[in-house]
Parts: C-alpha cells; structure tokens; sequence
C-alpha cells in the first residue's frame, strides 16, 4: 500500500489497483507535485467546497472517469458537471470496489450552503487512512483511537485549521501508527516548519514528513 503526498491536502492512495485521491488542488499550487492532467485516478475524496480542496476534481474526473466521493451536496454539486459521484453523509461507511469510506466530522465552514465539511477514514489495501479534511482540533478526534489507524494525515498550516501545537494533541489522541502532516506551506499564512511539528509529537506519535512528490509504503 503506496501513500503519496502530492501537495496540500492532496494524497494520492495506491494499492497497486486502484488509485484513491483527495482533494486534488494542483493547478494553482506551485508546490504540487503533479499535474491535473497525469494524474491516475479511480476514486477522488472531496472533503469540502473551497478551492484549495476542489481544485481540479472535476477535470481529473472527467479526463480519467474516476468517481467523486463526498457529501451529498458536495459530491452532488460535482455530479452536476457529468462525472460520477458517490453522495454520502457523516458516520456511514461507504462501500467501494478497493475498500470503504467513511466521511467523519471536521470543524471547518463547507463553502457550500446545507453542506458539511468533512474528514474521511478510508480503508485499502488492508490499511486504514485519516485525513482529516480542514479541521480544528476536536475532542471527540480521540474516538478515532477506535479505528486502530495505520496512518492519519493531518493539516499543520495554522490559520484556517488546526496548527502545529493542536495537531500535536490530535496526534497523540488519535493514536495512528504514523502521523503526516498536510496543509502547510501552500501560502504565507501557512508557513510551517514540519520538522517542528515533528518535534511537538516526539514521544507520543511517530511523524513522517512527506515533501510533495514523496511516498512512504505501509
Ligand atoms: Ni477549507
Ligand atoms: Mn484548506
């Protein structure tokens, strides 16, 4: 099982079939390690509405046929433009032909009105993801611990989500084998140094740092 960071909040999950992607927001990133027209894709996991999560979902789908998943309005919205969607909602696994996901709560606006921002637990290739979407830290994260997490990939950049400090405590409360953290970087106001986060977490959760473009097998 391949996890690859591809920038932002953008991974793209590999289990040597299928290819599950979120929040592909490439075209407009400069520190994106792919481009909206390569990228492979079977699955994309759309957390919520705004650009920097949007971004390319539908001209990736459209160009491989891959099928969104999201909030129903979310994911209704993007089946409007003639791809398909998977319409879910917060707290039911959805089964998929690689695996499951569910979409969990994220402390975050949607950017789209009667729609919900969310995380999402996925399940391929035998292991189990957390991406937290945008969120700030939340109590009820360390319910995740239930879900006995290979890797969770959470936002660092401070400002619109949770930064370094809380995303330290998530970490630790959530208990997934490894950490990596996501959404920093992108723009000054989210100007992180992942080492540091790295360092916050030192002795209760094991961080791996991805640069854009970097995988690590699990
Ligand atoms: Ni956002
Ligand atoms: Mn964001």
């Amino acid at each position: 099982m391949k996890l690859t960071f591809l920038g932002h909040a953008c991974f793209d999950l590999f289990d040597g079939k299928y290819h599950v992607l979120t929040d592909p927001f490439l075209t407009g990133n400069a520190l994106a390690a792919a481009k909206a027209d390569e990228v492979a894709a079977d699955f994309i996991c759309v957390s919520h509405n705004h650009g920097d999560h949007i971004g390319d979902a539908i001209a990736i789908a459209k160009r491989t046929g891959a099928t969104i998943v999201g909030v129903a309005e979310q994911a209704g919205l993007m089946g409007e433009n003639g791809v398909s969607a998977v319409l879910g909602n917060l707290g039911g696994w959805i089964p998929l032909p690689f695996g499951r996901v569910k979409l969990v709560q994220a402390i975050h606006g949607s950017g789209l009105p009667g729609a919900l921002a969310c995380g999402f637990v996925i399940e391929i290739g035998g292991k189990k993801f957390y991406h937290a979407g945008d969120t700030a830290f939340y109590s009820d994260m360390a319910l995740l611990a239930d879900e006995k997490l290979d890797a969770a990939l959470l936002p660092i950049g401070d400002f619109y989500t949770m930064g370094p400090a809380d995303a330290a405590r998530a970490a630790k409360v959530i208990g997934a084998k490894v950490t990596v953290p996501m959404h920093y970087n992108t723009f000054p106001p989210i100007k992180q140094d992942p080492a540091a986060f790295a360092a916050l977490c030192e002795g209760s959760s094991k961080v791996v740092v991805l640069a854009p473009g970097e995988s690590v097998e699990l």
